[in-house]
């Protein structure tokens, strides 16, 4: 079934207005956690899905990743390119609808990154967005989704997620090996996050 946040206009236009209401102005704590973790951190070439205004994909540039970030608004990309300008960082920015990637990626990324974006999409699109992420994986590569908000919710975006059904999802597609809600995060997300790590058998 259609949805609003199918469509372009409809993010481009929250940034147009300045209304992005998730955004922290600031680096993901548990992610930057993760990028400074030995064990953790993924290295190569990493996808940031539904970058936004660029923060978590600067971040892992600093870090030495080879950074994608994609999102769909043309206003929220202009925005990450002029950040990671000031930040002296390279990336590679994707002005597209994520559900596209498999056609030019296909087992491509040996990380992909989620941050507020699997409760962004139309919820009737979770396991087609499962099958996408698993498709532009490398073999081994890693699916990093920091899960928020974990919690029933009427309406969206954002839409709850159920942490067992999310992971019913992706578990048809890629290996489950972390989930942990001993994670950093800011206040008022606290007891709000999960972050989980799948990795691609093949
Ligand atoms: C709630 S925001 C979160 C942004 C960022 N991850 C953050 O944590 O600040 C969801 C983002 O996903 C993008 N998005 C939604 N649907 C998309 C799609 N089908 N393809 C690419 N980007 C999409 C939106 O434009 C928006 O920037």
């Amino acid at each position: 079934m259609k949805n609003k946040v199918d469509h372009p206009d409809f993010w481009d236009e929250i940034y147009k207005n300045n209304s992005a209401g998730w955004d922290m102005k600031s680096p993901t704590p548990a992610f930057i956690d993760i990028l400074k973790d030995k064990k953790l951190s993924p290295s190569g070439k990493i996808l940031i899905l539904g970058s936004g205004y660029g923060y978590d994909a600067v971040e892992a540039a600093k870090h030495g990743l080879e950074v994608t970030a994609v999102d769909i608004s043309e206003t929220a990309v202009s925005f990450s390119k002029q950040l990671a300008e000031n930040n002296n960082v390279k990336l590679n920015f994707i002005v597209d609808d994520f559900f596209n990637l498999p056609q030019k990626y296909s087992g491509y990324f040996d990380a992909v990154y989620d941050y507020v974006t699997l409760c962004a999409i139309n919820p009737a699109r979770r396991e087609e967005y499962a099958a996408m992420v698993s498709e532009i994986l490398k073999c081994h590569g890693k699916f990093i989704a920091l899960l928020f908000p974990v919690e029933d919710r009427p309406g969206g975006p954002p839409y709850g997620l159920n942490v067992d059904a999310v992971s019913a999802i992706f578990t048809k597609y890629l290996s489950l090996k972390i989930t942990t809600d001993k994670i950093n995060t800011i206040k008022p997300r606290r007891g709000r996050e999960v972050l989980q790590i799948y990795s691609k058998q093949c």
